[in-house]
């Protein structure tokens, strides 16, 4: 496994590949991340990762300088299994003086997390796109757990005609359903164990959806009904929408929809999706 901080050293190394997987990530690792890496590799042959936290997609008051960071424990989890090539730049790497360019994706980038978390979007399509130029990938892997980021980057994907294949592959969840996140390490072991109300609220609306419902709006109060037998938690918002423009839908039509929903518990934000009858 060759661990390279510099864009030449890493198109120096990227010539040994003919095919090449890539998965994005910003570390502190779980089994989610490991999975897109395992089958990055079993596609294309060979997989790298990138691993940034990248100051642009956070807010002013959101939690950069906090963001769980652990490389040494992160390399080791990418040795283990193999991992080709691991891209580690610092941000005057990716952002040197003078930089000023980005990525707006237009459209499915205003609702749902980019009304919460304006800019947040822009930073990440940028990131990305960097990433794509440096590493030139074959394929690229994302979790479905970030729903709107997959449809974001896929659009731009295909908006700029760039030359890779965009797979999503489905969120890992620990044993009581809770969707794996770097960022569930902040939570306390009350809100660790109300967090769980997240897929069984997502369930449920899965379950009517199944069973004939196809009102949108009684498929979202149905999630708000199961999220409101966890007090603690706050929705930020929850939303059955079209899994292509995110649009809210009225209807819900027979091959499904994208079901999500954001909820704060203390000082940490959950994030969850099904895609219904999927
Ligand atoms: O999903 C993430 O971890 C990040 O948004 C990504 C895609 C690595 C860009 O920084």
């Amino acid at each position: 496994m060759q661990v390279i901080d510099t864009i030449d050293a890493f198109r120096a190394a990227r010539k040994g590949f003919p095919r090449l997987g890539l998965v994005p990530t910003m570390g502190f690792l779980h089994e989610g991340h490991l999975s897109l890496v395992r089958r990055a590799r079993e596609e294309c042959g060979a997989a790298a990762v990138s691993i940034f936290v990248n100051p642009t997609q956070f807010g002013a008051n959101e939690d950069f300088s906090k963001y769980p960071r652990d490389m040494e424990r992160d390399l080791a989890l990418l040795r283990e299994i193999k991992t080709d090539l691991v891209f580690t730049p610092t941000p005057a790497i990716v952002y040197p003086p003078g930089h000023s360019t980005g990525i707006e994706v237009g459209g499915v980038t205003t609702m749902l997390e980019g009304a919460v978390r304006p800019g947040h979007f822009r930073g990440v399509a940028t990131v990305v796109c960097k990433l794509f130029n440096i590493v030139q990938p074959t394929k690229a892997y994302f979790g479905q757990k970030d729903a709107q980021q997959t449809v974001v980057l896929a659009k731009m994907v295909r908006d700029l005609d760039m030359p890779l294949e965009m797979i999503v592959c489905p969120t890992v969840r620990e044993a009581d359903g809770l969707a794996m996140s770097s960022r569930n390490v902040y939570l306390s072991p009350d809100e660790r164990r109300a967090g769980t109300v997240l897929y069984r609220a997502l369930n449920e609306a899965d379950r009517r959806f199944k069973a004939g419902e196809r009102s949108a709006e009684a498929l979202r109060k149905a999630i708000r009904d199961v999220l409101a037998t966890e007090p603690s938690g706050a929705i930020d918002y929850v939303s059955v929408a079209d899994r292509n423009t995110l649009e809210e839908l009225e209807t819900v039509p027979a091959d499904g929809a994208l079901a999500s929903l954001a909820v704060r518990f203390g000082k940490t934000r959950l994030l969850d999706n099904v895609v219904l009858g999927g």
